[in-house]
């Protein structure tokens, strides 16, 4: 069986994300995409949560948001999809405490495009705060870290150590990633909110 295994198996991070949330989102929900990006996750959310949710999608760049609208768009979710040309950092100003299920963070450059306008850790922390405060009792977050590359190890490091310090609270958090490469491998770190 192994030999018949897709590349993709066992599923990449942000496979592995979309997979575990797909157990908990439900139809009505509001969530957020933290980074839009070229819009597959904003996509995926979308349909997860139906014609009666909402996603709220962040990104810093035109193209990005330009992007990932095209990509609901042909998906036939427009209407599902609130898309915001400002970073995550300002995502608590856009949804009620307690009100959201799910923030997907996909941390890293818009693929194609400039690597310099990357996710750093200030603006991630701010995010993930704000993340933080808007989820609902019980709600998921998960962070696609990227730690190939100088900024992203120096982001991944304090993001990690912050979810970390979540647990005091009684958030349960994971981590879950492929060891033994010869690069720092990308990996998803998942955080569940107490009382769900
Ligand atoms: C790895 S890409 C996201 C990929 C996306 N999830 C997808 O499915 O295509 C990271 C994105 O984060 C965006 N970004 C960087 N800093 C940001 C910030 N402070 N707030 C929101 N988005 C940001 C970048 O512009 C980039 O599009």
């Amino acid at each position: 069986m192994n030999g018949s295994r897709d590349v993709q198996w066992p599923p990449r991070p942000t496979a592995l994300a979309q997979q575990l949330l797909a157990e908990v989102l439900q139809e009505g929900d509001l969530v957020i995409d933290a980074t839009a990006g070229n819009g597959h996750d904003t996509e995926f959310l979308a349909a997860r949560v139906g014609a009666t949710g909402r996603v709220l999608a962040f990104d810093v760049q035109a193209a990005a948001i330009g992007a990932a609208r095209a990509r609901v768009e042909t998906a036939g979710w427009r209407e599902r999809v609130v898309f915001y040309e400002e970073s995550h950092a300002r995502l608590a100003f856009r949804a009620e405490p307690g009100s959201v299920a799910v923030v997907m963070f996909n941390l890293g450059y818009l693929p194609g495009h400039d690597h310099q306008r990357t996710t750093c850790a200030e603006s991630t922390l701010e995010g993930l705060a704000g993340a933080v405060g808007v989820l609902k009792p019980g709600g998921v977050l998960t962070v696609v870290c990227y730690p190939g590359h100088p900024e992203g190890a120096r982001e991944v490091e304090a993001v990690e150590a912050w979810l970390a310090g979540l647990t005091e609270s009684g958030w349960r958090v994971a981590r879950y990633g492929a060891i033994g490469t010869r690069r720092p491998a990308p990996f998803l770190l998942l955080g569940w909110a107490p009382g769900g």
